[in-house]
């Protein structure tokens, strides 16, 4: 942060947002906030709840941007932003881009399915190549869990984790946890009964939402066939300091009754391994959230899924549409919460 510039408890106020809009603000000037300490976003696990409160106001003044009718600002001009995904993406990776963009980096976008990987690169040999063509930072995404821990420890600027494997996507669950304190009333988590429904097992998305919805308060309940709960009752019995406990089931009447949002996951059929998941049709008829099964929820219970959908499998066509989804939401607030963390990140170069 420039000096004299104002700042609000806890956020980074619209001084500071309007000084980086200003180009004051950005890699290689020097700014504080106090409570950001990470140089990489890799996961939200050690995200204290003064980190996930930056971020929220932080993606507040960025979705402000995003009602401009131009929505770019000079905050990461000559910043050289390299997204790279391993896996496929459509949202995340062009939610990426986009906000790079209207921070005015300069974005280069490799497929890897086109570049050298495909001749036996190593992931190590692929970071250093992008350093050495001048990137700033990398967003990533990659089928193994832990490899943007790897790509870290290898590139001196900052990686963004756009998903690992089963083990974490952060820019996921801090967008799902902005689109919940926008939409429900009094603007907060704490308390509310929030339940995850379906594939948790392979889900990266319902891994870091344990961690911000446990920091941030909510009654957490995961819901699915037992085969796609394995090791989650463990999980959720280990007494982890800040975070609240949260319950696990079969049932899904139980977890949908009085829910304040539910958030449908996708059944991951590239990551089956044979026996777990139940027949589709089986699966549907006792699992998919249905327009009977919501009315067990709160009247006005938000609908949430992270994408890409398979309707008519684990959600029903009319409730992904109708008005209790907040899914397009969810799209929108991953550009300004993905322009929060890009501009978090470039102000600390030193301190993780
Ligand atoms: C992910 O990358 O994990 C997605 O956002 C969710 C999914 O693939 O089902």
């Amino acid at each position: 942060m420039t000096a004299g510039t104002e700042r609000t408890a806890g956020g980074p106020g619209a001084a500071e947002v309007e000084a980086a809009a200003a180009g004051t603000v950005g890699p290689g000037t020097p700014h504080e906030h106090e409570a950001w300490r990470h140089r990489h976003v890799l996961d939200v696990d050690d995200f204290s709840i003064a980190e996930i409160e930056l971020v929220m106001a932080t993606a507040v003044e960025m979705k402000e941007i995003l009602s401009r009718p131009i929505k770019k600002v000079p905050t990461l001009r000559g910043t050289s932003v390299t997204i790279i995904f391993w896996e496929a993406s459509t949202r995340t990776r062009v939610s990426f881009e986009v906000a790079a963009k209207n921070l005015s980096a300069d974005v280069v976008n490799i497929a890897a399915q086109a570049s050298s990987v495909v001749k036996g690169e190593s992931l190590v040999d692929t970071i250093r190549t992008i350093e050495a063509l001048g990137a700033d930072m990398i967003v990533m995404r990659h089928g193994t869990s832990g490899a943007p821990y790897l790509a870290a420890e290898h590139f001196s600027g900052h990686v963004l984790n756009g998903g690992d494997g089963w083990h974490a996507h952060p820019t996921q669950a801090l967008l799902d946890l902005y689109t919940m304190r926008e939409r429900l009333p009094g603007g907060t988590v704490a308390g509310r009964k929030v339940v995850i429904l379906g594939d948790v097992l392979h889900s990266r998305v319902a891994r870091s939402n344990i961690w911000t919805l446990g920091k941030s308060g909510a009654e957490l309940w995961l819901c699915g066939p037992a085969t796609l709960l394995r090791g989650f009752e463990r999980w959720a019995g280990t007494a982890i300091p800040g975070n609240a406990p949260f319950t696990v089931t079969s049932d899904v009447e139980r977890a949908l009754d009085g829910a304040d949002v539910v958030m449908v996951l996708r059944i991951q059929k590239e990551r089956q391994e044979s026996g777990l998941l139940p027949p589709l049709r089986e699966y549907t008829a006792r699992f998919a959230l249905t327009r009977e099964r919501l009315a067990l929820a709160s009247p006005d219970a938000l609908v949430m899924h992270p994408g890409p959908m398979n309707e008519g499998l684990e959600i029903m066509p009319d409730v992904a549409t109708g008005t209790q989804s907040v899914i397009s939401d969810q799209v929108t607030n991953g550009v300004a919460v993905r322009m929060a963390l890009l501009f978090l990140v470039s102000g600390v170069r030193d301190v993780e």
